[in-house]
C-alpha cells in the first residue's frame, strides 16, 4: 500500500491545497509534519470553501484521520480557533478525527511577540518577511531544549520548572531589547486557557502511525511551504525555521523513511515568492504584473502580494534532487495562456561562470543572472483541460521541456482551481 509525501518544490504557494485535497480523498490518514499556522490554503468541497492553516486537509473529510506530527510547532490558540471556525461551517473536529503528537512543541504568545519585535526592529536588508506567527522563535526553543510541549499540558505539575527555564532565556532577550519581561503567571494563564481543549487530542503519534501503516492504511504526508524555504536547503537566512523537504516527513511524524513510497512535488508553471530574499527570475515589470494578476498571487495567510517571475528550472531541478521527488503536479498552467512567448530559466551566470544550480550564499544568489530559453506561447486555452488532447501543442511542448529540464515526470497537471480540472498521468497512491 503506497504512502505519499506531498511537498512544495519552489517557495511555497505552488497550489498544494487542491492537489492535497484530491489525494486526501484517496488517503486514510493525513499527516502534517512541519511548519505551523504560517501555512494556509483554501479547500473548496461541494462549493463550500474551508480555510485551513494548521489542521491537515483530511480533517474536512468524514472518515479520515488527521494527524499533527511532532515536527509541527503548534499554537494552541490558533488550533482552537480553527477547530471552532470549522464547527461553524458544520465540520466537527473531534479527538476521533484529529490526533496531535504529544512531543510537538508549542507556540506561545511570547514567540509571536518576539517574531514581531525582531522583524520590526530589523534594518530593511535584514528583514526576513516572516508571517509573524512566532514560528522561528518556537523552533529556536525546541532546538534550545527549553520548549513547552503538548504533553506538558497534561503534566501540569511539571510546568513551573519548565516555564522558569524558558523565561531565563526569553526575559534576558526581552530585557536586551528594552521590552517588558514576561512572568511565569502569564504563561501559566495562557496555557490554562487551552489545556482542557487540547489535551484530549494528545497521542503517541509515531506508534499510531505504525499501527495504521501495518493495517494497510494509505498515509498522506502533507508538506507546507516549499523546498526553497527549507532551513537547511533553502535560500538561507530568508527561509522558514523548519525542514520543508520530503525527508522531514519521516522525522516530523516518527514513521521511518522506508514507509514512504512516493514523493510528489507541487510545482507552479512559473515562480512566486512572498517575503524577502533572493529570487533570480523575479520580474517586477510587465511579465511579473501579468502573472500576479492572472494568477491572483496574494498570500492566503498574510494577504501580501507575491513576487512573480518566469519558471526557474534550475531551482526546481535542485529541489527535485534534494526532496527525492518521483513526479510533480504542475499547477496554474492556465495562467500562461495567451502569452506570445514564455521564458524558462535553465541556469545562471555568475562572474562569467555558468552555474546549473543555486549557490548556497545569499550574496551570490542575489548576483545571479538567469540564463533563459525562450519558447513560443499558445493562443488557445488550457483552462479546464482534462486530457492532453485538449491542450494546445505549444503547451504540451512547454510541459515536456519542463520535465526534461527538471529531470522528473509530470504525474498530475492542474488546469484550474476546480478539482476535476486535472490531468492524471500517474496516481501517486498507485502501488
Ligand atoms: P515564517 O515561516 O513565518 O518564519 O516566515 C519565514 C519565511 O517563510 C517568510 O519569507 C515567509 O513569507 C515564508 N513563508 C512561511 N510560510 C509560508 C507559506 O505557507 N507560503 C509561502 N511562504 C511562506
Amino acid at each position: 500500500m503506497a504512502n505519499v509525501v506531498v511537498v512544495g518544490s519552489q517557495w511555497g504557494d505552488e497550489g498544494k491545497g487542491k492537489i492535497v485535497d484530491w489525494l486526501s480523498e484517496r488517503a486514510d490518514v493525513v499527516v502534517r509534519f512541519q511548519g505551523g499556522h504560517n501555512a494556509g490554503h483554501t479547500l473548496v468541497i461541494d462549493g463550500v470553501s474551508y480555510k485551513l492553516s494548521l489542521l491537515p486537509s483530511g480533517v474536512v473529510r468524514a472518515g479520515k484521520l488527521a494527524i499533527i506530527g511532532n515536527g509541527v510547532v503548534l499554537d494552541p490558540h490558533a488550533l482552537i480557533a480553527e477547530i471552532d471556525r470549522l464547527a461553524e461551517q458544520g465540520v466537527k473536529v473531534t479527538p476521533d478525527s484529529l490526533r496531535i503528537a504529544d512531543n510537538a512543541a508549542l507556540i506561545l504568545s511570547l514567540h509571536r511577540r518576539l517574531d514581531g519585535l525582531r522583524e520590526n526592529a530589523a534594518a530593511p536588508g535584514a528583514k526576513i518577511g516572516t508571517t509573524q506567527r512566532g514560528i522561528g522563535p518556537a523552533y529556536e526553543d525546541k532546538v534550545g531544549r527549553r520548549a513547552i510541549r503538548v504533553m506538558d499540558l497534561a503534566e501540569w505539575e511539571t510546568l513551573p520548572g519548565k516555564i522558569d527555564r524558558l523565561l531565563v532565556h526569553h526575559n534576558a532577550l526581552l530585557k536586551g531589547l528594552g521590552e517588558k519581561e514576561v512572568t511565569p503567571e502569564e504563561i501559566l494563564a495562557e496555557l490554562e486557557d487551552v489545556r482542557e481543549r487540547v489535551v484530549p487530542y494528545c497521542d503517541t503519534v509515531w506508534a499510531l502511525l505504525e499501527k495504521r501503516r501495518r493495517a494497510g492504511d494509505r498515509i498522506l504526508f502533507e508538506g507546507a511551504q516549499g523546498a526553497l524555504l527549507d532551513i537547511d536547503h533553502g535560500t538561507y537566512p530568508y527561509v522558514t525555521s523548519s525542514n520543508t523537504v520530503a525527508g522531514q516527513a519521516a522525522t516530523g511524524s516518527g514513521l521511518g523513511p522506508s514507509a514512504i513510497d512516493y514523493v510528489l512535488g507541487i510545482t507552479k508553471a512559473y515562480t512566486t515568492r512572498v517575503g524577502e530574499g533572493p529570487f533570480p527570475t523575479e520580474d517586477d515589470g510587465e511579465v511579473g504584473n501579468f502573472l500576479g494578476e492572472r494568477g491572483r498571487e496574494f498570500g492566503t495567510v498574510t494577504g501580501r502580494k507575491r513576487r512573480c517571475g518566469w519558471f526557474d528550472a534550475a531551482l526546481v531541478r535542485q529541489t527535485v534532487k534534494v526532496s527525492g521527488i518521483n513526479g510533480i503536479a504542475l499547477t496554474k498552467l492556465d495562467v500562461l495562456d495567451g502569452l506570445k512567448e514564455i521564458k524558462v530559466c535553465v541556469g545562471y551566470e555568475l562572474d562569467g561562470e555558468r552555474l546549473s544550480f543555486l549557490p548556497a550564499g545569499a550574496a551570490a544568489q542575489t548576483r545571479l543572472t538567469p540564463v533563459y530559453e525562450t519558447m513560443p506561447g499558445w493562443a488557445g486555452s488550457t483552462a479546464g483541460a482534462r486530457s492532453w488532447a485538449e491542450l494546445p501543442a505549444e503547451a504540451v511542448k512547454y510541459v515536456r521541456r519542463i520535465e526534461e529540464l527538471i529531470e522528473a515526470p509530470v504525474a498530475m497537471l492542474s488546469t484550474s482551481p476546480e478539482r476535476v480540472d486535472t490531468i492524471l498521468v500517474r496516481d501517486p497512491f498507485q502501488d
